[in-house]
């Protein structure tokens, strides 16, 4: 497997304080790599350093330790960042201009010539579903999500091999959120490697290969998600749902034991069992007392319950 993103030993003091001045460590000791082709989820609560991560592997901030290498170049390297996307967490655009303008700036910023940097922006705002007739309207009467296709489409303008998304999915609608999904996917697809920060575990698990775990500035945890639910000891529990039966009259069916849980609910009833091999005797149960099986479904830990515990 090759190596897109190194990052070794990752470490940056903040300086804060006007008059007394002290040093907030916000990233301590970071060594990560991230592989060719990988969508990988930089997890974290606020404040966990996530962005402080990203702004040191973009070079607008500089590192106290440590160091990184994005596409086997030092990130000091201002060649390689021609050949990388990102997308910030707040996204400053300059107001006044309209998207395609904006976008075809960016491009000009790239060194793209007139005829090339307007076919990209109009590629561009198509494919991150921006309407056409939104195109020629200044940013700042945008609403958020309609900022953060922007952002998106100025973070692939120069068709980068590694794209760097800090909180891609942040401001969307439901349905915004699923079509930047797509996006990201189709990056994918299009063999393109890709970092993302996100709160939206959500998202992130439907999208990433791998995740890591930031908290308080260090690597908590870093996998992929089957690999972090075994860590974390998933338990294989199953979720049985059935009508026509009362908890009562199932229990009394069932074998001793704790192993599995009752709860009647409005359209029946809920067991859980707290293995597989458990599922048989219930099912049989079931039958004696005249049930019917509605579903039988594996309780997976979500990365929610996984962040948290
Ligand atoms: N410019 C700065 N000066 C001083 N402290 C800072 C600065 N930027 C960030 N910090 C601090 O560094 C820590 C990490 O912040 P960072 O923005 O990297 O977190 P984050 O994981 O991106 O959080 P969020 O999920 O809220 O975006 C925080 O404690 C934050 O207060
Ligand atoms: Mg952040």
């Amino acid at each position: 497997m090759q190596a897109i993103i190194e990052i070794e030993n990752l470490t940056k003091d903040y300086e804060v304080g006007f008059w007394r001045k002290r040093k907030v460590r916000a990233l301590d000791g970071l060594s990560l790599n991230v592989n060719l082709g990988e969508i990988f989820g930089f997890l974290g609560a606020n404040g966990a350093g996530k962005t402080t991560t990203l702004k040191l592997l973009m070079r607008l901030i500089f590192p106290t330790g440590g160091g990184a290498r994005i596409l086997g170049r030092d990130i000091a390297d201002i060649a390689m960042h021609n050949q990388i996307g990102y997308l910030p967490e707040n996204p400053y655009f300059y107001d006044y201009l309209t998207a395609r303008e904006f976008l075809e700036y960016c491009g000009e910023l790239f060194g793209y010539g007139q005829i090339e940097r307007s076919k990209r922006a109009a590629d561009l705002l198509s494919r991150v579903r921006l309407e056409e007739k939104k195109w020629d309207i200044q940013l700042r009467k945008f609403s958020k999500g309609m900022l953060q296709r922007v952002g998106l489409a100025q973070a692939l303008i120069n068709d980068p091999q590694v794209v760097f998304l800090d909180e891609p999915m942040s401001g969307l609608d439901p349905v915004g959120r699923r079509e930047v999904r797509d996006l990201i996917a189709g990056m994918r697809q299009e063999g393109k490697t890709v970092f993302m920060c996100s709160h939206i575990l959500s998202d992130i698990e439907v999208l990433c290969d791998r995740v890591a775990i930031l908290k308080r500035g260090q690597l908590a945890n870093v996998g992929n998600l089957d690999e972090l639910r075994q860590r974390a000891g998933d338990r294989n529990h199953v979720e049985i749902v059935a009508t026509g039966s009362d908890a009562d009259t199932l229990r009394f069916h069932l074998p001793e034991g704790d192993q599995y849980q009752l709860t009647s609910t409005a359209s029946g009833l809920r067991i859980e069992v707290a293995d597989e091999k458990d599922i048989d005797e219930v099912i049989t149960a079931l039958r004696r007392t005249g049930g019917k099986l509605v579903s039988v479904q594996p309780v997976r830990q979500s990365l929610e319950e996984l962040f948290l515990s």
